[in-house]
Formats: structure tokens, sequence, C-alpha cells
């Protein structure tokens, strides 16, 4: 078995420390440990204190410094990008095909917010009173705290971290225990390409590690994707100390497919967003909301396509599914998947808990004749299980995409640009997918939800600029 030891990363320096976590391969559990410390609150104030220490250092390097070291990130990471993939793999079961993606994307953010470093456009106007100016400058903030998931182990960090250094923030970021490896291998490309040591700091752990950055005096933003629990603890923080904050959580995302569509291709559509990447992708399908004229074909090919997809090792190159992360989340979703077959009315139709699968696999799994009474209308599910449900018309389908605390992302598939256009008017989401799965996302446009989803200013594209910027506006008379 290979054992990774991680250790933190302070002011450019690795810092040890006794190793209380571990994440193992999950498809195959003797391959690979990773050992992880967890930083306490003295070592998160080392960290907070690394990156104050840069702030200024860092700013005052200008735009041009900040651009070309996020354009070599980028470069690096494409460099690196099997290796990286490979990490992925191991580390937390994604497909190799899907973490190659992953990298390439990770790559892209890097060099989108290179070209952003230098477009941090001002305005500037005549004051009302004669003869004086008035400029508005989007100033950094200082010191940004991030907390990252594992689902996208490197894009996410890549859409804090690289905004956050293009608009001259220094952080402190704490990704998962279990991406805490492929997060290594990111803060060594940071270090590799000149970025000023303490500009990127980044402390390993859990909740407690999470809790201290969030609660230091001295982070002056919190950026956070993870569980809706957790995020609400982040806010909690955030508020007390009155610093901005934005936090993507969850979705129980619906996929409402018309009788007018394309058959075919809303079932690939379907397919894609409930069991790629085991349906860990808060963006992911949970709920298939199916015209009854066309429900019985729609999941008798859903049923057949799926069958056509081998869920196995991430590393083999024929293998369209992987393990679940870790074994905490198989017995999650185990737990939450019993619960939906104990439930009078839903029906299954494959997969399912007796379907025992080794390591952290979870086999798709699909519902039929769901409804609102059952725990995967409201609740999300973050593993390869949907349900479907069964409506007479758009309206009734309309009003059930709706019926939902969250609004991450719903789709829509449809031939009908009428109902489309009301679909973009009249459905609760912060992204709206039409003939498109309502997971994965564009990395030049804003990311977020509204309702439970996500709470704060949104993620990635110019629209960053907003949470990691400071507006400032300056009278002058000369
Ligand atoms: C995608 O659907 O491509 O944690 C991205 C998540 C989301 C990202 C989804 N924040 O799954």
């Amino acid at each position: 078995m290979q054992v990774i030891e991680l250790s933190h990363v302070i002011g450019g320096e690795k810092v040890l420390g006794e190793a209380t976590l571990a994440q193992y391969n999950p498809a195959n559990a003797a391959d690979l440990k990773v050992a992880i410390p967890a930083a306490d609150q003295a070592l998160v104030c080392h960290a907070v204190a690394a990156a104050k220490a840069a702030f200024l250092r860092f700013r005052d390097q200008g735009i041009e410094a900040r651009s070309d070291a996020l354009l070599r990130a980028q470069s690096l990471i494409n460099a690196r990008s099997d290796e990286l993939a490979k990490l992925i793999a191991r580390e937390t079961g994604k497909t190799l095909g899907d973490a190659k993606g992953e990298v390439g994307r990770a790559a892209r953010i890097f060099g989108f917010f290179a070209g952003e470093a230098l477009r941090i456009v001002g305005e500037r106007l005549e004051s009302t009173r004669n003869g004086a100016m008035v400029e508005i400058e989007y100033a950094p903030l200082g010191v940004i705290g991030q907390i990252t998931p594992w689902n996208f182990p490197i894009a996410i960090p890549a859409w804090k971290i690289a905004p956050a250094l293009a608009y001259g923030n220094t952080v402190v970021w704490k990704p998962s225990e279990l991406s805490s490896a492929t997060a290594q291998a990111l803060m060594d490309i940071i270090g590799e390409v000149g970025v000023l040591p303490g500009a990127v700091n980044m402390v390993l752990g859990g909740g407690e590690t999470g809790a201290a950055i969030c609660h230091h005096p001295e982070v002056n933003a919190l950026s956070f994707t993870g569980s809706v629990a957790t995020g609400k603890k982040v806010r909690m923080a955030a508020a007390e100390r009155g610093v901005a904050v934005q936090t993507e959580m969850g979705g129980v995302n619906a996929l409402l497919v018309l009788k007018d569509s394309d058959l075919n291709s809303a079932v690939e559509t379907a397919l894609n967003g409930a069991f790629l990447a085991a349906g860990q992708r808060c963006t992911a399908t949970s709920r298939i909301i199916v015209e009854e004229a066309i429900a019985d074909a729609f999941v008798a090919r859903l049923s057949e396509r799926v069958a056509e997809h081998k869920v196995g090792d991430p590393l083999a190159a024929d293998t369209h599914i992987g393990p679940l992360a870790s074994a905490n989340q198989k017995a999650l979703i185990s737990r939450q998947t019993a619960a939906m077959e104990q439930h009078p009315g839903a029906r299954l139709v494959f997969g399912g808990t007796a379907e025992a699968l080794p390591e952290c696999f979870f086999a798709p799994t699909l519902f039929d004749h769901a409804n609102a009474a059952d725990p995967i209308a409201q609740e999300e599910i973050f593993g390869p299980v949907a349900a479907v449900f069964r409506v007479a018309d758009y309206d009734a389908g309309l009003a059930m995409v709706n019926d939902s605390r969250f609004g991450l992302s719903a789709g829509l598939c449809t031939g009908s640009l009428k109902y489309a256009e009301h679909f973009k008017r009249y459905a609760r989401a912060g992204m709206l997918m039409i003939n498109l799965p309502t997971a994965g996302i564009d990395y030049h446009v804003p990311f977020g939800g509204v309702g439970a989803s996500s709470y704060g200013a949104r993620e990635q594209g110019r629209a960053a600029k907003t949470f990691y910027t400071v507006t400032r506006t300056t009278y002058l008379k000369a």
C-alpha cells in the first residue's frame, strides 16, 4: 500500500503534524492511504498571520505579476494533468476521464482569472461639487478563508483561489480531508509558479480546523462549498464577526421531461445528471419529473442505458461510474436509500441496497412512482440515486420542480420554445438547463443557486469580483 503523508503549508513552508485523519482509495482501500494532520487553533492563527503578513506585499506586486503567476499555474496544471488525474481517481474515486476533465477545467479557471486580474475596471465620475472628481475602485478584502469539498477536489479550489489572488487577496484554505492529497499537489504547483509565499496557505483537518478559520478575527471573508449543515455554521460565524460570506451547498435538483422532447436525448440528459460522477455533484439530478404519457417508455429506456454503464475501477478506461468517496458516504447513502425503499409509494426499478457491492461502490439506483412525501423529494442524496415522479402535464411538473427549499439547478427537456421560455421565467433555481443535464457547468459564467442551496455573491466568471473585492469611493479635489 502506498502511504502519502501530508503536511500543512504556511508561508511557503511545509509544516508537519501528527496524522490523525486518513483517507483510503475508495475503490481499493489496500492501494492508497493518505495520512492527514489536523491543524489546531494555534496553527490556524499561524496561517492567518502568514496570509496577513503577505497581503500588502502581494497586492503591491501588481496585477501583471499576479496575472503571470496565474498563467503559469494554468500551464503547470496542464503539464501535470495525467498525474493529477490519477491522484484524484485514487484519492476520491472519480473516474480517470472525469478527473482529467476536471484538471483541464481547473487549468482554464486559472487562465480565465489571469485575464481578469488585468481587468479590474473602476469608474471615474465628476463630483456633484464643481471642480471635484469621484473615483470608484474595487480593492482586495485582505485574508480570505476558504473551505472546499472533495467532489471537485481541484476545480472548486481553483475557482476560489484563482479569483482571490487575481483581485489581490491572500488565502487560508482548508480542503476536505477526503481530498487533501490532491490539495497538496495543487499547493506544490502554486509554490512552483512563483506566487508570493504566504499568499496561499493550506491548513489540513476536519470540522474543528474549518471552525477555527471561520471564527478567526483577522479573516476578512469566508467562501465555503459543502454541506447544508456546515454552510449554516459558516454563515453564523460570519454574521457574528460581520464579514462577507458565500456558501454553496446542496440541491435536490429536478429535471422535467416533457412528452414533446426527444426521448433518447432526454434519457441521456437524465442519465448524465443523475448517475455520472456517481451522483456526487451538488448539481446532480435527484428528481426526474416525467409526463405520464411517456413515463413507461422513458423508464424502460433509462434502465437499458444505465445497464450499459460499467461501475468499476475509476482508473480503468471502460469505467463510467466509480465508487462513492468514502465508507462514511456509503453508509449515509445506504441509510437514505433504505429509507426510500421502506417508504410506501416509490418502487425500486434498479440498484438499491440489496445489490451489495464491495469497497465504497454503490449501484446506480432508480425509483419510479415517487411522490412528494418520499424522502428524496426534499432531502439531498449525494450518490447515484434518483427517482421518477410522474405528472399529468407541464403545469403539474413545474409545480413539483418548485416544491423544494433548495434551488440550485433545474432542467427541462422539451422541443417547445413556449415551455422553455415559461420555465426560464418561473422555475425557481439559480441555474436553468434547457435540454442539458442539471450538472456540468461552464467556468466563465456565474455559478450559484437560490433558497437553501446558496447564500451570498455568486462564484465564477466575472461575478467573482463582487465577492473578492470591496468597493471604495474616493473624492478628489486638486
Ligand atoms: C458541476 O456541476 O459541473 O460541489 C459543478 C458541487 C458544485 C459544483 C458542480 N459546487 O458539486
